[in-house]
């Protein structure tokens, strides 16, 4: 099957029917339907509307409450959890970040953890608000298990993403927003669907030995071996542990147990830069500091030096005009009745 193009708009809003008609209510329909656009238009597919069909099976299995309100306690000046009460990760991360962001526009720093959540998407949409708010955004989610610790032989930990957005006076925002795994689980079917040969490092067998042969993996690979194994356990530290979630192997299943709720953590903190130095000195150092990134000589086989973010920012440019690129099979679904 091939694929369609169909503006932003008409996405968000098949999505957020399709939530409707399984049960959610109409304004936290509408948030989830906004940061699965938002993945779209930056062309993170895998993390967009193509979503929707699942969080639908899982509303109507009774594995994520429709009707969840989610509960902000503050716990000091800069400090505070949400007990999401079981709902979507879109809706319940929004929270979270922004009381993180009202934190450090008054105190300087924010720091929020997220309970009792679900799936939440792709992080570039929380650490973007921060930065838009000319803040330094953190955010951090576990992920149950598919992922190898490195030099064991079978999945333990999630991909479990992290990401950072930077604010700059000018320039569009730093934004790194990376799952730990070296790739996701949808490049492995790719290439197996291809019949193409995988590079070492990407994905292991069932004795925990690397292999080339797509249809041999079972779990991936952390990226950077030990380093980005080290970095896969932090993010369950941070959004696992401090939010007094599970980890790793001990966390709900995302296409199991449909019923089940997910019990996912998460962490998200604002950095408010006018707290540590100038702050416009601080934006004007990160514009230069991207500018002579973007300008650094490329080596031979590259176009040119990108930043994180720059390349999702430049889809979502064009995106916005010519419309977000979906698998004809998904919008079949959404449009269905
Ligand atoms: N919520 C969850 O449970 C969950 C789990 C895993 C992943 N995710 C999401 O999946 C999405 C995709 O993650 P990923 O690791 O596959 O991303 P990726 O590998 O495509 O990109 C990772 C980072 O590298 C940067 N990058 C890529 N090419 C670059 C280049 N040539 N020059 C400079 N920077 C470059 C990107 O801008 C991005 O910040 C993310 O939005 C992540 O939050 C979510």
């Amino acid at each position: 099957m091939g694929t369609v193009k169909i503006s932003a708009e008409e996405a968000k809003e098949l999505v957020i029917q399709k939530l409707i008609s399984a049960g959610l209510n109409g304004d936290d329909a509408d948030k989830v339907a906004e940061v699965l656009v938002h993945a779209d238009l930056r062309n993170v597919n895998s993390h967009g509307v193509l979503r929707t069909e699942h969080y639908m099976n899982r509303l109507k299995a009774g594995g994520i409450n429709p009707e969840a309100k989610p509960v902000f306690k503050g716990t000091g000046p800069v400090t505070g959890i949400v007990d999401g009460k079981d709902g979507f990760g879109h809706v319940i991360g929004d929270i979270a970040m922004d009381h993180a962001i009202q934190m450090a526009q008054e105190n300087g720093v924010g720091m929020v953890t997220a309970v009792n959540s679900s799936h939440c998407g792709a992080l570039s949409y929380f650490v973007q608000k921060a930065a838009d708010a000319k803040l330094i955004g953190i955010a951090m989610s576990h992920t149950d298990k598919i992922v190898v610790p490195f030099g064991g032989k079978s999945s333990f930990l999630g991909t479990n993403p992290i990401a950072y957005g930077v604010p700059s006076k000018l320039k569009k925002p730093f934004i790194l927003d990376m799952a730990t795994s070296n790739v996701a689980f949808g490049k492995i079917l790719q290439a197996r669907e291809e019949g193409k040969e995988i590079p070492e490092g990407w994905g292991v067998d069932e004795n925990g030995r690397a292999v080339t042969d797509p249809n041999k993996v079972v779990s991936l690979s952390t990226f950077g071996g030990p380093k980005g194994y080290g970095l896969s356990v932090i993010v369950d530290v941070f959004s696992g542990l401090l939010a007094g979630a599970a980890f790793g192997p001990h966390i709900n299943s995302m296409y199991g147990d449909l019923d089940k709720k997910r019990k996912l953590g998460h962490y998200f903190c604002a950095i408010n830069p006018s707290f540590f130095t100038d702050r416009d000195v601080f934006l004007e150092q990160m514009d230069r500091m991207l500018e002579e990134l973007q300008n650094a000589e490329p080596a031979p086989g590259f176009e040119r030096v990108y930043v994180p973010g720059e390349i999702e920012q430049l889809h979502e440019e064009r995106n916005r005009v010519e419309g977000i690129t979906i698998a004809e099979s998904v919008y079949e679904f959404l449009k269905s009745r």
